[in-house]
């Protein structure tokens, strides 16, 4: 054990707070991000960012790239060999009148190479979160309501005003890499913080908690949110009957459905709130401005944040986007009237106070979406000495899920590319070989000696965890405990926020069957009878409304009396009733 006790900080759950998270001022949709100029050595270095911002923090320039090639104005092979024109090609013709026939040759080596890169560009997209958007920035410890070093040994945390570059990814879940960005759906946050002792990785979903409890559920909560088997559309019968069969997910729906431990150690909690914060009636998106931007700027959070980077960098009166770093700390984990490892669950914050310890600055887009973006791997066994891994259920399946992923995704050697490499010292040569080896240990021993060891670190992670037990074959139930949040979470929204509910819950539901739609009801029934009143109320108008224009339009299916009328005529998406919202970037 290292001689200074560690004080692991558990990587138990990180609720981002909500997206879209800065104020919706700048108009300025035209300019691409600037590419950043890649810098020197890996040695902390002070940094200036077009004069306005100086950073000292450990590897300044983790994540980049080299800049683009310089055209001398003409091409060459990807050996290097100069080409004439890259656009001939080399074949045998024949013309007959005005037919010209060509036969490609194989010896045509520039057609044939370039051809064969194109077909092999794509990569397979995440399996969840594939649309998504990246930035580099900051991590630095504020240390304002608590004091973070006396809960962890873990270095980058150990100073006030100590700065750690990262890499952020926003994404959402369910939608494609194409799919539009302001959709109804869970949102996520990942960061890379390049740190002395290692990267270690954050992963934040907005809302707060999560829709499942039990790892085995995730294949099928995936399924039924993506899209529907046999016609590939999405299908509201499907996604709401999966949550009427497992409600300890409502909890966490109706904050998508919104328009917004005690050991010797503590477990923490860790969530994002904007800065500055979020008003909850002009910030958000409803249901009509969201479908509008979703089909007029289908990139229009991924545009915003490049232009809330880049008019921040010309221009200091406007601010880098920015996040407070919350934690709650959990001293005695018997308080909690909630199991603090139920994902589905919020910790009541009056009995644990949101603490702010840091903050997060987004300050440089990316050079190239698809090396640093696309090829991010982020993964919650990504930690640090000083960052332990706790007991929840859902992360001890995730330590396995997200490199696994990335092996199939991006090949064994993902630690290797320049978004994903750490800046620290490395040295672990008996992982060798793999597709796309970089660096490889060189003639480096590839086998450790029993005499190798010789200077261990005297900062390393030991589990907090003492483990002995029984095997046991679990799955957890349903009971009204599951409920009691759902409505406190209700009850906290506006006026505005909780008529906007209602409304999209209705939306949803109403292509659903009947019989979906019932169970529905009877689930909103058990968290609050006057709400499931109003959800009833909502959703027999709009079936009425979309039974009269069904009469009138294809494509538009009312919501089916019987099971089986649904079959797989498609659900009408978005929702026929649901108004374009013309003036939508005047409003903003
Ligand atoms: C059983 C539960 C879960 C499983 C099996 C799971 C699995 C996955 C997988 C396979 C990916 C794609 C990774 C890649 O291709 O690089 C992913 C991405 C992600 N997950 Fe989870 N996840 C689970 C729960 C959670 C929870 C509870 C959170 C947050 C509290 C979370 C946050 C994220 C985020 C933010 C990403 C996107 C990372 C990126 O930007 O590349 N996930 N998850």
């Amino acid at each position: 054990m290292p001689e200074n006790p560690v004080y692991p900080i558990s990587t138990y759950f990180f609720p981002l707070n909500q997206l879209p998270s800065v104020p919706m001022e700048h108009k300025a949709l035209s300019e691409r991000p600037k590419p950043a100029t890649g810098q020197g050595d890996d040695h902390p270095a002070p940094m200036v960012i077009d004069g306005l911002l100086t950073l000292t923090e450990f590897c300044h320039d983790a994540g980049r790239i080299p800049d683009a090639p310089v055209s001398k104005g003409y091409f060459t092979m990807s050996n290097g060999c100069p080409l004439e024109d890259p656009l001939l090609t080399e074949r045998i013709d024949k013309l007959e009148g005005k037919n010209r026939m060509a036969s490609q040759l194989i010896q045509d080596l520039n057609v044939v190479d370039t051809i064969s890169h194109v077909t092999r560009e794509r990569i397979p997209e995440r399996y969840v979160h594939a649309k998504g958007v990246g930035a580099f920035g900051t991590f630095e410890v504020t240390n304002k309501d608590f004091t973070v070093s006396d809960y962890t040994d873990a270095k980058f945390l150990n100073a006030t005003g100590k700065k750690t570059r990262l890499f952020a990814r926003f994404s959402t879940v369910a939608g494609e890499r194409g799919y539009p960005d302001t959709v109804r759906d869970t949102k996520g946050l990942a960061f890379k913080l390049y740190t002395e002792e290692g990267n270690l990785d954050w992963a934040f979903l907005n809302p707060e908690i999560f829709l499942i409890r039990d790892p085995a559920k995730f294949p099928s909560l995936v399924h039924a949110t993506k899209r529907d088997p046999a016609s590939n559309l999405p299908d509201a019968n499907m996604f709401w009957d999966y949550f009427n069969n497992h409600p300890e997910g409502y909890n966490a729906l109706m904050r998508i459905f919104s328009d917004e431990g005690v050991w010797k150690h503590t477990l923490v909690r860790i969530k994002l709130v904007p800065d500055p914060p979020i008003d909850p009636d002009n910030d958000y998106f409803d249901l009509c401005c969201a479908t509008t931007m979703a089909g007029k700027d289908p990139d229009w959070l991924t545009r915003r944040l490049y232009d809330e980077i880049t008019s921040a960098q010309k221009d200091p009166k406007n601010k880098y986007p920015t996040w407070k770093v919350m934690a709650q700390l959990v001293k005695d984990p018997s308080m909690s009237p909630v199991n603090i490892f139920d994902a589905t669950k919020i910790l009541p914050e009056a009995l644990f106070p949101w603490k702010e310890f840091g903050k997060i600055t987004l300050t440089e887009c990316p050079q190239n979406f698809f090396t640093q973006v696309e090829q991010a791997a982020f993964n919650p066994a990504n930690v640090v000495p000083g960052w332990d891994i706790s007991p929840d259920p859902l992360l001890q399946i995730r330590l396995f899920a997200y490199g696994d992923t990335q092996r199939y995704r991006l090949g064994v050697n993902n630690d290797q590319l320049p978004t994903n490499r750490p800046c620290s010292y490395v040295y672990s040569p008996t992982r060798r070989d793999g597709a796309y080896n970089m660096t490889n240990y060189a003639n480096a021993r590839n086998y450790i000696r029993s005499d190798d060891n010789k200077n261990p670190p005297d900062n390393y992670n030991a589990s907090f965890l003492d483990w002995s037990g029984k095997l046991e074959r679990f799955k957890s139930a349903v009971d009204s405990t599951d409920y009691q949040q759902c409505y406190d979470h209700y009850k906290s929204m506006t006026a505005k926020l909780q008529k906007n509910f209602v409304t999209n819950v209705a939306t949803s539901l109403c292509t659903a069957q009947m019989t979906t739609q019932d169970k529905s009801i009877g689930i909103f029934n058990q968290i609050n009878s006057d709400l499931a009143d109003q959800i009833k109320k909502a959703l027999k108008e709009r079936i009425a409304c979309n039974k009269k224009l069904a009469q009138k339009s294809l494509g538009v299916v009312a919501g089916a009396e019987q099971p089986h009328e649904l079959s797989y005529v498609p659900p009408t998406a978005p929702d026929p009733l649901t108004g374009v919202v013309y003036d939508i970037f005047d409003k903003m």
